[in-house]
C-alpha cells in the first residue's frame, strides 16, 4: 500500500516520485499492484484511523457535501470515507475493484450502490452525481481516463474532492517513536516509488487534476491532526503499508511498548477540491 508509506522522521515523504507530466499510455503497467489492499481487507478495515472531522467540516463549508448530495466514490476500500459520506446524508455510489473490500462495503452499507470495478472500467451514468470523491486512492487512477469520465458523470456545478494521507507529518517534531520508525526504514534501504507525485505535493496534484481542462481547482488545504495509538493498533496500521514487512511492523509495535504503551502520531491529510468546468478547456 504505497499510498500509505510512513515517511522517515527527518525526510519529507515526497522523494522518488514521478513528475507531473501526463502518465504514459500503459499506465496500469507502470504502477504497483493495488490488489494487496484487498488481501488485507479486514486488517485495513480495523487499522486505518478515521479521517479528521476538519475534513468533513471543510467539504460542508465549501458546499460540496450536503444532505441529499449524490456522491460517486472511487476506490472506496473498506469505507473509511463512505461511512461519513452516508452519515452526512449523501447518497453514495462506491467503486471498488477488490472483491473482499466490496463485500465489506455491501454488508456494512446496504444502501450504498457498490460497483466491483476499477474507476477506469466502471460505467457511470451521465450527469448523475453532484460530487466525486477519491479518498487516498487518486494515485492509483489513470487520470487520463478517469477525469473525462467524471466530467461526464457529474452535473453542471458538480465537484471533485481528492485527498491523501501522510502517516508521519514531516513538519511535526520528531518524536522518540518516529525516530524508531526512521531507524527501521533506514535499515531497510530503498523502497519502490509510489505512483504519482508525493502526498504533500498538492501543487503537482492540482496540476495533474486540472490537466485537460475538465476541472479547475477551487480549494487546497493541508489538514494536520493527531491520533493516539497503542502497540496493537500500530502493528495493524503498519501492516497495511505495502512496503512494511510483518517483522518491521512488530519492531515498531515493540517500540510503542518500550515507550510506555501509547504514542501520539502526527498525520496530515492534503485535500484538493475542484469544480467541474462548464466547458472543458482543451
Ligand atoms: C489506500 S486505499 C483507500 C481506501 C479508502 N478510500 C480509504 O479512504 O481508506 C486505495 C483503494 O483504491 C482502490 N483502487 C486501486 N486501484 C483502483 C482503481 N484503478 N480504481 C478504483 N479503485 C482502485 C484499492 O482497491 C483500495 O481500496
Amino acid at each position: 500500500m504505497r499510498c500509505a508509506h510512513p515517511p522517515t522522521a527527518r525526510r519529507p515523504p515526497t522523494g522518488g516520485r514521478r513528475s507531473t507530466r501526463a502518465p504514459p499510455r500503459s499506465y496500469a503497467a507502470t504502477v504497483p499492484d493495488p490488489g494487496h489492499f484487498d488481501a488485507l481487507a479486514d486488517v485495513y478495515d480495523r487499522a486505518r484511523p478515521p479521517y479528521p472531522a476538519a475534513l468533513w467540516d471543510r467539504l460542508r463549508t465549501l458546499g460540496v457535501l450536503r444532505p441529499g448530495a449524490r456522491v460517486v466514490e472511487l476506490g472506496a476500500g473498506s469505507g473509511l470515507a463512505t461511512g461519513p459520506l452516508v452519515r452526512a446524508g449523501a447518497t453514495v455510489t462506491a467503486v471498488e475493484p477488490g472483491p473482499a473490500l466490496a463485500r465489506l462495503l455491501r454488508a456494512r452499507w446496504p444502501d450504498v450502490t457498490v460497483h466491483e470495478a476499477t474507476a477506469e472500467r466502471v460505467a457511470l451514468p451521465h450527469a448523475s452525481f453532484d460530487l466525486a470523491v477519491a479518498a487516498t486512492s487518486v494515485h492509483w487512477l489513470d487520470l487520463d481516463v478517469v477525469l473525462p469520465k467524471l466530467h461526464r458523470a457529474l452535473v453542471p456545478g458538480g465537484a471533485l474532492a481528492v485527498w491523501r494521507h501522510v502517516f508521519g507529518d514531516p513538519q511535526a517534531p520528531v518524536t522518540p517513536f518516529r525516530q524508531r520508525v526512521a531507524d527501521v526504514v533506514a535499515r531497510r534501504g530503498a523502497v519502490p516509488a509510489r505512483p504519482g507525485p508525493g502526498e504533500l505535493d498538492t501543487t503537482a496534484w492540482s496540476a495533474r487534476l486540472a490537466a485537460g481542462g475538465w476541472f479547475r481547482v477551487v480549494d487546497v488545504a493541508h489538514l494536520r491532526w493527531t491520533v493516539v495509538l497503542d502497540a496493537e493498533q500500530v502493528r495493524d496500521l503498519f501492516l497495511t503499508f505495502s512496503d512494511w514487512r510483518p517483522d518491521e511492523a512488530d519492531a515498531v509495535a515493540h517500540a510503542v511498548r518500550d515507550l510506555g504503551g501509547r504514542v501520539t502520531e502526527h498525520y496530515v491529510t492534503p485535500l484538493v477540491v475542484l469544480a467541474r468546468a462548464a466547458t472543458p478547456v482543451r
